[in-house]
């Protein structure tokens, strides 16, 4: 069991932080399935500190939407306090630093993996936010700044000797950015030298992949990121291969679609009597996302933010040739609800 602070996850994987993509109804969606904690893209501590409006904005959250992990960005020790301060309206659960993000304008400003260079700042950090927190604080790392200068196991037992209660790295160099494959023996490595728990993040893209990982490594969770997008049900997936399903890694509802196979039909359940997904789930849940992307955000950003996720979800799909650059152009929510239609009319000609 993932276990940290007083958090006792259910399923050892959470929803990882994603810039532009971890807003109220992705994490909704994902919980849906299972998903047992959920982390807000990266918040820029200065500006939560200042109160900017699309920052606050990114903390929006619900009584489903628990319990959630808030992750902060920033270099000042007073701005992470103020920011705490800030977050003293707030409902949450985990306090997660980042010292992990690549982007150039991030690392520019001394922020993100910048910290990995600056392991004194990053220890000073850590121990003001620890003192600081009314929440379990964590953090997240890379597995260095570059090929020439991999420190995640220094870093990480600082980071442990400094109060952090878990630790996250991603498998990859700041150099890497996100390509290349995620090193996972650094991240064993870290979990051996270590005695807080610690989260294996990069490439987990199916439930089996992230079984791989943790016997691999000996962590005590995974994050799911990109494995995720338009694959909400690989939590579920997870549960299932984690109570001895082999079949559960079927990766999601529309492999029969995808495929050519018949598709499952509709209600299937497993022996144990788990429900096994289907077009209809699929498509109820494209709706389900994309409503409450527009009461979040608006019909016109909510409608723009979703057309994203509807790329995901049908990724791979037969037939959606035509349809796919259509909804990428959508602008009101009358359109890309209309479709979701399409597909559902395609989805029954094909099954
Ligand atoms: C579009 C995108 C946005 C991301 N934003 C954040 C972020 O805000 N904070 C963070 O710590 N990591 C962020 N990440 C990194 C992911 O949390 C994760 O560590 C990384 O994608 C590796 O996992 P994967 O290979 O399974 O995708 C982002 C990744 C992507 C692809």
């Amino acid at each position: 069991m993932l276990s940290f602070g007083d958090l006792h996850l259910s399923l050892p994987a959470v929803l990882a932080p994603m810039a532009g993509i971890s807003d109220l109804p992705y994490r909704t969606i994902a919980r849906r399935f299972g998903c047992p904690l959920a982390f807000t893209e990266m918040i820029n501590a200065r500006a939560l500190a200042l109160r900017n409006t699309k920052t606050v904005k990114l903390l929006e959250s619900s009584l489903i939407d628990a319990p959630l992990g808030v992750q902060l960005l920033g270099r000042e020790p007073r701005d992470f306090l103020e920011a705490l301060d800030v977050l003293s309206d707030y409902s949450y659960s985990v306090l997660d630093l980042n010292a992990a993000c690549p982007v150039r304008k991030v690392v520019r400003k001394g922020e993100g993996a910048t910290l990995l260079r600056e392991p004194d700042r990053l220890f000073r950090i850590i121990k003001a936010l620890v003192d600081y927190s009314p929440v379990p604080v964590t953090v997240k790392i890379r597995s260095g700044w570059d090929h020439r200068s991999v420190n995640a196991i220094e870093i990480a037992k600082g980071i442990a000797d400094a109060g952090a209660c878990a630790i996250c790295v991603h498998g990859r160099t700041r150099s890497q950015g996100y390509t290349g494959r995620a090193d996972i023996e650094i991240v064993q490595q870290v979990k051996a030298a270590v005695p807080i728990p610690v989260i294996a993040s990069g490439d987990i893209l199916s439930a089996m992949k992230a079984v791989d990982v943790l016997s691999k490594t000996g962590c005590d969770g995974v994050m799911i990121a990109r494995g995720g997008l338009g694959n909400p049900w690989i939590f579920r997936d997870l549960t299932l291969v984690l109570e001895g399903d082999p079949e559960a890694s079927v990766g999601d509802p529309m492999k029969g679609i995808k495929t050519g196979d018949e598709s499952p039909a509709v209600g299937d359940t497993t022996d144990d009597g788990h429900f096994r997904g289907n077009a209809v789930e699929l498509m109820e849940t494209m709706k389900d996302h994309l409503s409450m992307s527009i009461d979040c955000h608006g019909e016109k950003v909510g409608v723009i933010n979703f057309r994203k996720f509807f790329a995901w979800y049908t990724k791979g799909w037969k037939n959606t040739r035509s349809l796919r650059p259509l909804a990428l152009k959508a602008n009101s929510a009358a359109e890309m609800f209309q479709f979701i239609d399409k597909l559902e009319e395609q989805c029954s000609r094909s099954s």
